[in-house]
């Protein structure tokens, strides 16, 4: 196993990130898309949290994904096993009952670290200098709420927090009026929304223009890779449900729009606004109350990005993933 050495981020676009995620499929592109980008990104680490599936499943499926791009090496911590006030809502609806149905990885022989995911990420934070580490959040976001109930300078010295989340006009996915992320823990999302970091919200307006068409899904298996052909059926899983929900050819890639945004800004727009999470109505629980248009006189807390190059973005994620298996230069 080869051992990855801290790169100097020579670029400007060069980053230290740590992915938090739940890996269904599109979890597990976002974080081999920036494993494949050394010269933009540096990842710290992988922690696992609750939510597509349960804890133990999410943080074996990270695993199973490293392993198969031959990245056993980067450390995974696993966090919350459930979010922190309500009990834990799953989606085997979407991804089948292991979270990663559709092709049949080996059972992962890497180990996970010892430490629990929210003192990993404070760990990891504050031993670097302000300014330097981004949040990648894929998943509830229980293990960021977590980390900064723990240390509370923690936001102050975060460069970013770069999250797949939420809706503005486009509704819900999982209620009427709440995305999946947001919905499983809403009084964590709430805790990070207004933690004073700078945030970036990647929500369902953006990435259900970004679907897994036959084009783009037989583009990626003409790589010819194992890593290709396995992520071609799991994603060919995945978007059987999609289809028939929504009546569209192809599913969202949601999750790896969040290392796209950090690769290649200039594929996403959108707008500087206040979010409020909605944590008290049953009706509405978990939605992303956006202020499009400064009604309230709230001052602004996230930049909430509502439209994607979507062929630019597959390009992109084709492109990353043609990377592997990683030679020893694009290693680090
Ligand atoms: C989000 O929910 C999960 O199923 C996906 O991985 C993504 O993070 C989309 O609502
Ligand atoms: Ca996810």
């Amino acid at each position: 196993m080869k051992k990855r050495s801290e790169p100097a981020l020579p670029t400007e676009l060069g980053r230290h990130i740590i992915i938090d995620t739940d890996p269904s499929p599109d979890d597990a592109v976002a974080f081999l898309v920036a494993l494949a980008s050394p010269a933009e990104l540096n990842v710290l680490a992988i922690t696992t949290v609750a939510g597509n599936v349960p804890i133990e499943l999410t943080s074996k499926n990270a695993r199973k994904a490293l392993e198969l791009a031959a990245c056993a090496d980067v450390p995974v911590y696993a966090g919350a096993a459930a979010p922190l006030v309500r009990p834990l809502v799953t989606a085997e609806h979407v991804h089948g009952r292991t979270g990663f149905d559709g092709y049949d990885l080996p059972e992962p022989i890497m180990p996970l670290q010892s430490a629990f995911a929210p003192e990993a990420i404070v760990d990891m934070v504050m031993s670097k200098p302000p300014g330097e580490v981004t949040l990648c959040c894929l998943a509830p976001l229980t293990n960021i709420a977590l980390a900064l109930a723990k240390e509370p300078r923690l936001a102050a010295r975060l460069k970013e927090i770069v999250l797949m989340g939420g809706s503005f006009a486009e509704g819900g996915n999982i209620t009427p009026a709440a995305e999946f992320n947001i919905y499983v823990d809403p009084e964590a999302a709430a805790r990070v929304f207004n933690c004073g970091a700078p945030i970036t919200m990647i929500p369902l307006d953006c990435t259900h223009q970004a679907r897994t068409t036959t084009q783009r899904l037989e583009k990626l298996r003409r790589l010819d890779t194992p890593l290709a052909e396995a992520f071609y059926h799991l994603l060919k899983f995945n978007k059987i449900f999609d289809e028939q929900k929504y009546g569209w050819e192809g599913g969202p890639l949601h999750d790896a729009t969040v290392i796209a945004y950090l690769l290649a800004p200039e594929l996403f727009a959108g707008r500087q606004v206040n979010v409020q999470i909605e944590c008290a109505s049953s009706l509405t629980l978990g939605m992303t109350v956006v202020d499009w248009w400064s009604v309230t006189g709230r001052p602004a807390n996230v930049k909430v990005l509502n439209q994607i190059n979507a062929s630019g973005y597959f390009d992109l994620v084709i492109e990353r993933l043609s990377r592997f298996p990683l030679s020893d230069a694009a290693d680090g």
